[in-house]
């Protein structure tokens, strides 16, 4: 591990755990890339750099004689615009006279144990020094005083990058930033597959792969959320690349807002990847002395194809991205009234739901949206953070002490970010929602949207939602965001900054969720946003679990729940059982599958649960008891992804403990088939040397022989819409 600097050829030799990352200062400080991949022990410049004299390919001023050397057919580390690069740049400046030309060299670095914060930002971190080890360029424009930073982290234990940038305006002259990723990577070739994570509400982070071609592809969010149509992820994959085999390299942005995933291949077919916040009506203003900092990418290389990329995610962002004390924590598990009442509850129904899921064995009772305010519908009162003493005369105190004298938890919706035309909130501060003057605001589901980026208003919604969580004995919170950003704008800014606002945003928000779950240490917060529309490492970082979706139906869910653990550790993936027929595709399936599908997640029930016949109270109850059981392993092993829904009818993945002295192994099929092929599964991530035995059974088997000769699914499984399950454990030597 380490970062090495070899002075006299100017060549960084960064590495973490497997991999090697080499850049090289050329000529007057150009920073040009050299290798990401497999490890190597030094860098002798075998790829060398062949510079070809090439049409349309111009030359920088300074080398003007020298037709092989131009910016265009050299790899660069953070590319700019204007003198010679004709792809797409990292970052673009506007000077006060117009020009968007800009000129940075080398200037020096410094290396150091550990990583900083990012200040205001979400981000990775360590927890001892030792742990990894930072790079910091200073990169400048010394026509203009610009100083970059480029930050560079790796982790001792893991084959992770991290990067960033700075901005610092150091001249006397104002600055634009109009395009501030947050990093580029120059591949020599362009023989990948692009993976990313599309969807829609309901339907979110289904996979996608394609070859990459000439030209531009890329992913994005202009919607001020990281949103459910693109998740901030992409990867690159060898041709070929499996869950098992391939090289896959990843990217995944620490951010919730908009965001762009690009990767570019240009005529010579090098493939570009950057990443950073969409600068797509973006324009911040960086005047003298002002600095600006991008947001994180996590950067993951797999020699070992996407279950191990997938695995790395997961420990990053489970040990040193999530927070708090409930990280290490086994998270309770939960029944939320929302599919069983929708707005229509009362004290009495609350507390019936409460005291069948207390019977049953459920830790902790969410109540969900309706209780404040006059709200009876999604067409009023977001921001009137107080109770609606109408539904809940005794107030929410006496409901939630109710609750806990049931032995169980009480936790609360809100969804502080918006505001109903209707509220007292919006009556008082008509200027408070994000709005342009003189348009009229659209509404999405009857709502705006609180402009976040003015202090006045994070403070009067973090005192709102404190006194609630200071009166009542809450220990969970779903915080909610059910729309997306229309005529963004900000009646606290100045015209020359209006196109800061969505970023400004997201810095407020991150404020208030810091400040919030700071004050408040022993709630445990789950992130939503209409389910997993900000499921992103951002949130992670102040909410250690996300809603994964509002569709609860579990054949929907094997692919949402799969394309998620892609990128996104199980424990944070919220996962419940709810009716039949289903209310978001109106299918029926088993209370098994249901339940078999939701426990491959943070287990928690979304139904009435009054409404259950005696065999479902049966299931359900078995269901939570064997949860308990093995939620430990659910939530803190390794995921073993088997067989994929988007391949095919069935699905399967796998749970081992680390010290692989358990697994559980989860079969899903979806539809029956006439003639259908006989399914074996080969295990994987068992130890070969241990014997395991089947629990329920007295079967037997060696690792070796599940990994290698496989399971039989058994014969009597019969019908559409099934699951099995075997838990296996390791016989003591
Ligand atoms: C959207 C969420 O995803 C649902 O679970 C529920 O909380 C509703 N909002 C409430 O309005």
């Amino acid at each position: 591990m380490g970062i090495q600097f070899d002075s006299k050829n100017k060549i960084f030799h960064l590495k973490a755990k497997n991999t090697s990352y080499v850049m090289e200062v050329v000529r007057d400080g150009y920073l040009l890339h050299r290798y990401w991949g497999r490890k190597i022990n030094t860098f002798h410049n075998s790829n060398f750099l062949q510079l070809l004299d090439r049409g349309f390919s111009g030359n920088p001023y300074l080398h003007k004689d020298e037709r092989t050397f131009s910016l265009d057919t050299l790899p660069q580390e953070y590319p700019q615009y204007g003198n010679t690069d004709f792809r797409k740049p990292a970052y673009q400046i506007q000077q006060e006279n117009g020009s968007t030309i800009t000129d940075l060299r080398y200037q020096s670095h410094s290396i150091f144990k550990g990583k900083e914060p990012l200040e205001g930002l979400p981000a990775t971190y360590v927890e001892s020094e030792d742990e990894a080890e930072t790079l910091e360029i200073t990169m400048v424009d010394s026509l203009i005083g610009l100083k970059v930073i480029l930050s560079y982290t790796v982790f001792e234990r893991l084959n992770v990058i991290t990067r960033s940038v700075r901005f610092l305006n150091e001249g006397s002259e104002e600055l634009k930033l109009l395009r501030a990723l947050s990093m580029c990577v120059d591949f020599r070739d362009a023989e990948y597959e692009f993976l990313h994570l599309h969807g829609a509400h309901v339907k979110e982070r289904h996979i996608e792969r394609q070859p990459l071609r000439h030209g531009i592809q890329s992913v994005e969010s202009t919607r001020g959320a990281s949103s459910h149509q693109h998740n901030p992820f992409i990867a690159l994959l060898r041709k070929g690349t499996t869950e098992d085999f391939g090289e896959v390299y990843a990217f995944n942005f620490v951010y919730s807002g908009n965001f762009l995933a690009h990767a570019e291949v240009d005529q010579f077919s090098n493939t570009r990847v950057t990443m950073g916040i969409n600068p797509f009506d973006f324009n911040w203003k960086l005047e003298a002395g002002e600095s600006f900092q991008t947001p994180e990418v996590v950067m993951v290389y797999s020699a070992e194809g996407l279950g191990d990329m997938s695995r790395t995610y997961h420990e990053l962002y489970r040990t040193r991205l999530v927070r708090g004390h409930f990280r290490d924590q086994e998270r309770p598990i939960l029944v939320n009234n929302w599919e069983a009442t929708y707005f229509d509850f009362n004290a009495e129904k609350i507390l019936e739901i409460a005291r069948a899921g207390s019977k049953l064995g459920i830790e902790l009772f969410v109540l969900d949206d309706g209780w404040f305010g006059k709200r009876d519908n999604d067409k009023s009162s977001l921001g009137d953070w107080f109770v609606d003493h109408r539904k809940l005369p005794e107030g929410l105190d006496d409901l939630a002490s109710k609750v806990k004298d049931m032995g169980m938890e009480f936790g609360i919706w809100f969804e502080p970010e918006m505001i109903s035309v209707d509220s007292n909130l919006y009556r008082e501060h008509p200027d408070w929602c994000l709005h342009v003057p003189e348009r009229l605001r659209s509404e999405s589901r009857n709502q705006l949207i609180l402009d976040f980026s003015r202090e006045d208003v994070c403070d009067e919604i973090t005192k709102r939602v404190s006194d609630i969580l200071e009166s009542v004995p809450i220990t969970y919170v779903k915080w909610d965001m059910n729309r997306h950003m229309t005529e963004i704008g900000s009646a606290s800014l100045p015209a020359d900054r209006q196109r800061e606002t969505a970023h400004r945003y997201m810095l407020g928000l991150y404020k208030v969720m810091e400040k919030i779950t700071a004050s408040f240490p022993h709630i445990l917060f789950e992130s939503c946003s209409g389910g997993g529309g900000r499921f992103d490492p951002g949130m992670l970082y102040y909410m250690p679990q996300v809603w994964t979706s509002d569709n609860t139906e579990a054949v929907s869910r094997l692919k949402i729940q799969y394309g998620t653990s892609l990128v996104y550790p199980i424990v944070t993936v919220g996962s419940h059982v709810s009716a039949v027929p289903n209310h978001q595709v109106h299918r029926t399936t088993s209370m098994e599958m249901r339940g078999d599908v939701a426990m491959s997640g943070n287990l928690g029930y979304e139904l009435d649960l009054t409404k259950l016949s005696d065999e479902e109270e049966k299931i359900v109850k078995q269901q939570v008891a064997h949860y308990k059981e093995i939620r430990k392993l659910i939530q803190f092993g390794d995921f073993y992804r088997l067989q994929s829904p988007f391949e095919g009818n069935e699905t399967a993945w796998l749970f081992t403990t680390k010290d692989k002295s358990e697994a559980v192994v989860y079969y899903f099929r979806v539809l029956a088939e006439p003639a259908a092929p006989t399914t074996v599964l080969k295990l994987k991530g068992i130890d070969d040397t241990k014997q395991y035995q089947v629990i329920g059974t007295d079967k037997v088997f060696g690792g070796d022989e599940l990994s290698y000769v496989g399971l039989s699914i058994p014969a009597n499984i019969h019908g559409d819409f099934q699951s099995y399950v075997w838990h296996l454990k390791a016989c003591s030597e």
